[in-house]
């Protein structure tokens, strides 16, 4: 019974205030997303050549999709800001998570930035059989500079690495709040 989980001083006042419903549409959206862009980008230099463009495709549109979303979903958390944290949450996992959360963000928009650049100055621009979604095809904007290309990938390896490692903090959260603390805050996102 989670009635009986949950401890006295998350209730009441105390009880966690849930987040608005485009909030956890946005959230939920994003992480579906990026269960696609984040395996299959490392995957991408694993499978059969006759696969691979299918592979990038896939990555690629999922990945630009992530920065629309979170283009969205800053712009909309700009003019409604969550709910505060529980009073009962200490300053140091405050701070932890919004470090996580803050980091993340900037993320969302790096990285697919990053991405796009890089197979720009490949020479790949999304067209063709990488068009964006499949039929959306984005016209070449610069030519192919391979220095450029090759300093960007790094980025972009650097930054989906970091996004993995804090996609584990978040969810090493997750875990240590509702195994640890049972105060229910995944709640706040459902
Ligand atoms: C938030 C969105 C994204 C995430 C989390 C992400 C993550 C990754 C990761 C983890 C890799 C593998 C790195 C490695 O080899 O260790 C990768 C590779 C790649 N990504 Fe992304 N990516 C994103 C968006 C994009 C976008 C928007 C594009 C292009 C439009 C893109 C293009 C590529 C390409 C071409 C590779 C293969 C690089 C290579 O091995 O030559 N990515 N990505």
């Amino acid at each position: 019974m989670a009635e009986a989980r949950i401890p006295e001083r998350t209730r009441g006042p105390e009880a966690a205030t849930p987040y608005n419903t485009p909030a956890k549409w946005f959230h939920w959206v994003t992480v579906a997303l990026m269960a696609v862009a984040l395996p299959v980008g490392p995957l991408i230099k694993f499978v059969r050549d006759e696969d691979k463009m299918a592979f990038y495709a896939l990555h690629e549109s999922a990945g630009l999709t992530l920065l629309f979303v979170a283009i969205a979903r800053l712009a909309w958390r700009l003019r409604h800001p969550p709910p505060p944290l529980p009073a009962h949450v200490p300053r140091p996992l405050r701070f932890a998570a919004n470090g996580v959360h803050n980091t993340l963000y900037a993320l969302l928009i790096l990285q697919p930035v990053l991405g796009f650049l890089m197979t720009n100055a490949f020479g790949f621009p999304m067209r063709g059989e990488t068009a964006y979604l499949g039929f959306i095809h984005f016209p070449k904007f610069m030519e192919p500079v391979e220095w450029l290309a090759e300093w960007l990938k790094t980025a972009h390896i650097i930054g989906g690495w970091t996004i993995a490692a804090l996609l584990v903090a978040h969810l090493g959260g997750v875990v240590y709040h509702q195994a640890i603390r049972r105060d229910d805050l995944l709640l706040r996102m459902v």
